[in-house]
C-alpha cells in the first residue's frame, strides 16, 4: 500500500512516528516560506508542514488544490496555541520528509464539501462533490445498512432473489419507463415500478421467504424524497399474517439502525388510518410533536352563520377542524397570520379563521357565530389557554385534512417545535382498500391487496389489510397481505372497473399462477434511500444516491436523457414526430 494510515487514523499517541499518507490537497498556505497543506482522504484531514530548508520544499511549493499527493514524514505535536480543536487530527501535524505529486488538477469548478454551491453544478461534478468526508460518511451508512439488512433477513430465513428489470407494467400506479424492443417491432418492455408481481410469483413457487435490495423505476413528479430510480428493501413471505410482517420489519429496522450505531425500541406504536387522518390530517403523521386536529363540527350545528352550519350538518363528507397552537397568540403577527392563510389557500382552503385566546376575552370573527356555551365547550375540547391561538379549517373532509395537516407541520417548523434528534416510528394500519378520484374507484395500495370485507355499500368504507411504516412524518415503507384466491381478485377488479379482458391482458400470468395453489402471503417494501436519508439526517434523497437525477429527472454528469442516432431509432422501429 502507498499509505501506512488514513489521515484521521493518526493522533497524539503517534507523535514521533514515521508515516505515509495519501490523498488530495484540500487547502494550501504559504506562511513566509513555511508551507501548510491540509491533506484530505475519505476519512478527513491532516496538516502537512514543510519548512523552507526541507528537501520537499520545492515540490510542496508547487502544490495546488486537488493535487493528488503521496506524503512521507514524522508526526509532531502542533505548537502551543496552534491546535485546531475542530479537526480530529488538530493536535498534531506531519513534518514532511518527502512529497510526490501523483497527479495535478486544474482549479476545481466547485469547492469540495461546499453545500452552498448550485446543485446542478455539484451534480455535474458529482465525483468531486463526493470527495468530501461528509459525503463518504453517508455512503458508509448506506453500505452498512445494506449489509445489515442482508444479514438480518438471512438470519430470519429469507432468500435473496433477483427479478427482471426488462419486464411488463407493474401496478404501483405511477407512469412507466418504457424500453422499445428491437426484435419485436412496436413492442415495449416496462421497467419495474417494484418487483411486486414477481415476488408474489415466488411465493407461488414455494420459496416462502424472499427479499431483494431492488431497483425500482417510476416516472412521477419528483420531490425532496422521491427519485425516478430508487431502491427498496423488498420482502414477501408466505403463510403469514399482518402481525408477522410487522414484527419481522421491526426486527429488520432495529438491526439496520444498530449497525449504524443507533438503538431503537420496538415494537412501534400503531394507529388506524382514520385516526391518523382525523387527528393529524395525514396518513404519515409526524408525532415528534403533538398539536392534534380536533373535530368541532357539532358545535357549529346551531351556528348563526349559514355556511358554517351547512358544513357542520354533513358530518359524513365534511370536517370542521380546530388546531390549537400553544403560545401562538404571541408568536403570530398580523403578517404571519396572512402568510398562514396564503399557505392553506394553496391547498384548497377558502380562508383561515382563527380565535386569539386573550387573558379575559376571545378575539376573532368566529366568536360571534356560536353561543357562549358552545364556545366554552370548544375552548375546553382543544385545551386552549390564554396566549394560545386556534386555527379552523372547514369544508370537504379530504381538503380540510390535507391543508390542516400541512398547516400543523408548517407551524411546528416555524415555531421550532421539532426535536431533530427524536425518532418517532409508527405503523399506520387499516387503510381503506379503495379511494375515489374524480368519481373513479382506485386501489389505495394496489389491486392485489387483501380487502377485509367486500360487503359494504360504500366502496370507500371497505378496509384492506395494508400497513405503512412511518418515521418522523416520512413514509418509510408499505405493504399488505395479498389476495391469494382468484374469486376475491376478480371481485376487486370488478370494483375497480377493470374488465376481465383488461385483467387478462395486464396480469393474466399472475391470475393463472393464483389458480395453481397460491399460499396465503403478504409483504412489505421499505424505501431504502429514504431510510438512509433519515439515518444520515440529510434533507434530500439526492444526498444518499451516488449519481442522482435532478428534480427534472436529468443527470447533469452524463447528460442523460439524450438524443440517439437515426440508426438506433431505425433499429428500434421508432420514428420521431416533427
Ligand atoms: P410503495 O409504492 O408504497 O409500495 O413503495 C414502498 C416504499 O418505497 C419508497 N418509494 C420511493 N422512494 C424514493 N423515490 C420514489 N419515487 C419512491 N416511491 C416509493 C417509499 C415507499 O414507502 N410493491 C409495494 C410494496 C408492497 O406492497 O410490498 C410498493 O412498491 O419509502
Amino acid at each position: 500500500m502507498l499509505r501506512t494510515h488514513l489521515c484521521t487514523e493518526l493522533g497524539k499517541e503517534d507523535i514521533g512516528k514515521e508515516v505515509q499518507v495519501c490523498g488530495w490537497c484540500n487547502t494550501y498556505r504559504d506562511h513566509g516560506g513555511v508551507i501548510f497543506i491540509d491533506l484530505r482522504d475519505k476519512s478527513g484531514i491532516i496538516q502537512l508542514v514543510c519548512d523552507p530548508n526541507s528537501q520537499a520544499h520545492s515540490i510542496a511549493s508547487s502544490v495546488r488544490d486537488e493535487y493528488v499527493l503521496l506524503a512521507k514524514g514524522k508526526i509532531r505535536a502542533r505548537g502551543d496555541g496552534l491546535e485546531n480543536p475542530k479537526l480530529k487530527t488538530g493536535m498534531i501535524e506531519i513534518v514532511l520528509e518527502s512529497l510526490v505529486i501523483e497527479n495535478k488538477s486544474p482549479t476545481p469548478p466547485i469547492a469540495i464539501g461546499d453545500e452552498s454551491v448550485n446543485e446542478e453544478l455539484r451534480l455535474k461534478y458529482r465525483y468531486l462533490d463526493l470527495r468530501s468526508p461528509k459525503a463518504y460518511n453517508i455512503f458508509k451508512i448506506r453500505s452498512d445498512a445494506a449489509i445489515a439488512a442482508r444479514n438480518s433477513l438471512q438470519k430470519m430465513g429469507f432468500l435473496e432473489v433477483e427479478t427482471p428489470i426488462l419486464t411488463k407494467a407493474t401496478p404501483e400506479g405511477a407512469r412507466d419507463y418504457l424500453v422499445p424492443s428491437r426484435v419485436h417491432s412496436g413492442e415495449f418492455y416496462a421497467l419495474p415500478q417494484s418487483p411486486q408481481l414477481f415476488k408474489q410469483l415466488l411465493m407461488m413457487s414455494g420459496f416462502d421467504k424472499y427479499f431483494q435490495i431492488a431497483k425500482c423505476f417510476r416516472d412521477e413528479d419528483l420531490r425532496a424524497d422521491r427519485q425516478p430510480e430508487f431502491t427498496q428493501i423488498d420482502i414477501e413471505m408466505s403463510f403469514c399474517e399482518q402481525n408477522d410482517i410487522i414484527a419481522m420489519a421491526e426486527t429488520l429496522l432495529q438491526d439496520i439502525f444498530a449497525a449504524c450505531g443507533e438503538q431503537i425500541a420496538i415494537p412501534f406504536m400503531r394507529m388506524p388510518y382514520t385516526q391518523a387522518m382525523e387527528s393529524y390530517g395525514s396518513d404519515k403523521p409526524d408525532l415528534r410533536f403533538e398539536m392534534p386536529l380536533v373535530e368541532v363540527g357539532d358545535l357549529f350545528l346551531d351556528s348563526s352563520n349559514e355556511i358554517f352550519k351547512n358544513i357542520a350538518k354533513d358530518s359524513k363528507n365534511n370536517r370542521f377542524k380546530a388546531l390549537c397552537v400553544k403560545g401562538g397568540d404571541t408568536f403570530f403577527t398580523r403578517k404571519s397570520l396572512g402568510e398562514a392563510e396564503e399557505f392553506v389557500r394553496k391547498f384548497g382552503a377558502k380562508g383561515l379563521a382563527y380565535i386569539q385566546v386573550k387573558e379575559n376575552e376571545l378575539k376573532g370573527p368566529l366568536v360571534k357565530f356560536i353561543s357562549e356555551s358552545a364556545m366554552n365547550e370548544l375552548i375546553s375540547r382543544v385545551g386552549a389557554k390564554p396566549n394560545d391561538i386556534i386555527f379552523f379549517g372547514a369544508g370537504a373532509k379530504k381538503v380540510v385534512w390535507d391543508y390542516m395537516g400541512r398547516l400543523r407541520l408548517k407551524i411546528a417548523a416555524d415555531m421550532n417545535l421539532i426535536d431533530e434528534n427524536m425518532r418517532k416510528f409508527l405503523w399506520v394500519v387499516d387503510f381503506p382498500m379503495f379511494e375515489k378520484e374524480d368519481g373513479k374507484v382506485k386501489a389505495l395500495h394496489h389491486p392485489f391487496t387483501m380487502p377485509k370485507d367486500l360487503d359494504k355499500d360504500d366502496v370507500e368504507e371497505i378496509e384492506s389489510i395494508a400497513y405503512d411504516v412511518v418515521l418522523n412524518g416520512i413514509e418509510l415503507g408499505g405493504g399488505s397481505i395479498r389476495i391469494h384466491k382468484d374469486s376475491i381478485q376478480k371481485s376487486v377488479f370488478e370494483l375497480l372497473g377493470i374488465t376481465q379482458e383488461e385483467a387478462q391482458d395486464k396480469f393474466g400470468f399472475l391470475l393463472e399462477a393464483l389458480s395453481f395453489g397460491a399460499p396465503p402471503h403478504g409483504g412489505i417494501a421499505i424505501g431504502f434511500d429514504r431510510l438512509i436519508m433519515l439515518l444520515a439526517k440529510t434533507q434530500s434523497i439526492r444526498d444518499v444516491i451516488a449519481f442522482p437525477k435532478t428534480q427534472k429527472a436529468t443527470c447533469p454528469l452524463t447528460l442523460a436523457p439524450s438524443a440517439v442516432s437515426d440508426e438506433q431509432l431505425r433499429e428500434l422501429h421508432i420514428r420521431l414526430k416533427g
